[in-house]
């Protein structure tokens, strides 16, 4: 199946969106997709296919959320702790993840039609370079779409993500880009691989699990956050819609932290942003050299 469906909502669907779209939504919208294997078990089928009815559910989610006007949206597709699976299923998810970016680079007009940037958040480093390149294409060809943007964390944990983040600073410092005083909190946020959004609003985990499982620890610190029982392949619009009511429950709270944290901005001297630009095109340049080596071979 396509990343890209039409939507396809009756009028009673429409009328309840138009209900929610009073209050406020949600512009960031952070998904663990939970419960593919438990789906298939349900229903005899194989593991593969909870996998695929997953990948189908993550495609109709992102209808929706443009649907409801959620302008940003970030998956746990592969957690570095998927890789202790056994080696079957490691295997059959990461072919599911080529398939569907070969079907993303073929439907890139699409893309850009809709409006859609594509970005693989995690580790690509413990991945195949095959994998890579795939992924570094598919950011390359959406990077300057600006209508939706879809985050996939893939070879993701945040405590990773930090680990990394604490590299980089200890590097600037070793090289004398930055000092150990200009470490504060807004530099951190800078040096993660989500470094390109604001933190997500509402955080939902299917399935009935409640945990974060080391996604986004550091960016949630102020999100909302629905568990629901439902197994993420039956995950359905209703249920889109009660996380996004529930949201708007706690918005009114979730302000108030806000706008006290809010009160001291942290405003960066020259030389953090000098050394934050300087990391940000490195990265840059990372992914364009793993792209070119698409285009080249
Ligand atoms: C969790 O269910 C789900 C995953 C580990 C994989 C999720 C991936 C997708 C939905 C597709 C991602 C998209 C691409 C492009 C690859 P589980 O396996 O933990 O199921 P369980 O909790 O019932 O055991
Ligand atoms: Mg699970």
């Amino acid at each position: 199946m396509s990343w890209i469906r039409e939507s396809n909502l009756n009028w009673f669907q429409l009328l309840a969106l138009k209900i929610i779209k009073t209050g406020h939504v949600p512009k960031h919208v952070a998904f663990i997709m939970d419960g593919n294997r438990r789906f298939a078990n349900k229903q005899n089928m194989a593991k593969t296919d909870g996998h695929l009815k997953g990948f189908d559910k993550m495609a109709e989610t992102m209808t929706w959320c443009r649907d409801l006007g959620i302008t940003e949206v970030t998956v746990y597709a592969f957690s570095i702790e998927n890789f202790n699976r056994s080696q079957e299923e490691v295997d059959m998810l990461m072919e599911l993840a080529r398939c569907k970016f070969l079907r993303l680079l073929e439907e890139k007009n699409k893309l850009v039609e809709e409006g859609i940037c594509i970005r693989v958040i995690g580790n690509l480093s413990l991945l195949p370079e095959d994998m890579r390149k795939l992924f570094a294409e598919a950011m390359i060809s959406t990077e300057n779409n600006n209508k939706a943007i879809l985050n996939l964390a893939f070879a993701y944990t945040s405590r990773d993500e930090i680990t990394h983040a604490i590299k980089d600073i200890a590097g600037g410092i070793k090289h004398a880009d930055i000092l150990p005083e200009d470490i504060n909190e807004n530099l951190i946020s800078q040096c993660l691989y989500t470094y390109k959004s604001l933190n997500p609003d509402l955080l939902i985990r299917t399935s009935g699990e409640v945990r974060f499982s080391d996604f986004l620890l550091w960016q949630i610190s102020n999100t909302c956050v629905y568990f629901t029982n439902v197994l993420w392949p039956e995950f359905n619009l209703w249920n889109l819609l009660s996380a996004v009511f529930y949201y708007q429950r706690c918005y009114s709270d979730l302000q108030k932290v806000t706008k006290v944290q809010n009160l001291e901005p942290i405003v960066h001297n020259d030389r953090i942003s000098m050394y934050i630009n300087k990391l940000h095109h490195e990265r840059q340049l990372m992914i364009e050299s793993m792209y070119l080596s698409t285009v080249q071979s």
